[in-house]
């Protein structure tokens, strides 16, 4: 049974001087649990995973494979930059699977939200399980388990596990960050040399921009998502609110209403802008943003995003909404 009480001597993590302590005892821990093993990492790209590939990378460099499933429904840049990190910077070896069409194709047609979460859920696990099948040997499963993962949910929490897999695919656990909280997690990553923007990112959920496509997700209406999600977070962080809003993001309903551009009638979606800030989710209350910038963010997407003529500001607090749309 897994010790999963985090040791009372352990000290909180705030100093880069700590977080170097930190890899150097986790190194020599994982190098005497993997020796030449192989081991297996389910890499996104959030936070948690992105550390774990970081410092597996430097305990057994290429005996870590890391798989990233590109689903479709992740923000604009994140797969390329996942390549560009641990592919070409990090030099991992590292499986980037192009699943675009199979979820989409999925969850065409699909409404009631908890069902597109499902779908995104298992799909993921079916893709990982392939991935793992075709590679020989592997003998660990590294997890970005997080404290509050444990604290939160006893034994590890659904959208880290990839468990879910077959028997005959059940591989010993690594779970090198499983006593740390998010703060700590940040500075250790912040120390293996990851990009700012990786490291210090907002949350985002595990079905993606696929609860922010509200109903039946469309491709069209899809990428009017990411779309209008990156220049929110372009204009944020030219504004220098990406680090003190806590979560902010775009939502594209699924109807339609009239507009006019270059003096002819359109009949296209509107963009919700959702910006909030929280301590732990469970309420949360809306960000105030300066009305310029509101104005430029406006002006940017309705000119920019294809199949779009208006912009919404969403300012209701949780509750009685809830931070998502889905
Ligand atoms: P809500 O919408 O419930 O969101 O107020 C609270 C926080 O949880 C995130 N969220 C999710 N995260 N899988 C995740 O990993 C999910 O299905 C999911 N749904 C919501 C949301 O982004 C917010 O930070």
């Amino acid at each position: 049974m897994a010790n999963n009480t985090r040791p009372e001597t352990m000290a909180r993590i705030t100093t880069p001087e700590l977080a170097q302590a930190f890899i150097d005892e986790q190194l020599a821990q994982l190098r005497a649990q993997i020796g030449e093993k192989k081991v297996l990492l389910a890499l996104s790209g959030g936070v948690d995973s992105s550390v774990v590939a970081a410092l597996l990378i430097r305990a057994v460099g290429k005996q870590l494979t890391c798989v990233h499933v590109n689903h479709g429904l992740l923000r604009k840049g994140e797969p390329e930059q996942v390549i560009e990190v641990f592919r070409n910077q990090m030099n991992a070896n590292l499986v980037y699977v192009d699943a675009v069409d199979r979820f989409l194709d999925k969850l065409a047609g699909v409404e009631e939200p908890e069902r597109k979460r499902k779908i995104i859920g298992a799909e993921f696990i079916r893709v990982f399980e392939e991935e793992a099948r075709k590679l020989d040997g592997i003998e660990f499963l590294a997890q970005g388990t997080i404290y509050p993962d444990i604290l939160e949910s006893g034994p590890v929490k659904a959208h880290h596990n990839v468990g879910g897999l077959p028997e005959d695919l059940q591989f010993e656990l690594v779970e090198p960050l499983k006593f740390l909280y998010k703060d700590e997690v940040r500075v250790v990553g912040h120390e293996l040399g990851l990009p700012d923007n990786m490291v210090y990112r907002q949350p985002f959920p595990g079905p993606g921009l696929g609860v922010r496509c509200v109903g039946a997700i469309t491709r069209d209406r899809l990428e009017a998502v990411r779309e209008s999600d990156a220049i929110l977070r372009e204009e944020f962080a030219k504004n220098g609110l990406a680090g003190k809003v806590w979560q902010y993001f775009t939502v594209v309903p699924d109807f339609k209403s009239t507009g006019i551009t270059d003096g002819k009638r359109t009949y296209a979606w509107p963009v919700v802008i959702r910006a909030v800030n929280t301590v732990d989710a469970v309420t949360a209350e809306v960000a105030e943003l300066p009305f310029p910038l509101l104005q430029h963010i406006t002006e940017r997407i309705t000119h920019e995003v294809k199949g779009v003529n208006r912009v919404l500001w969403d300012i209701t607090p949780k509750p009685s909404a809830t931070i998502e749309w889905e």
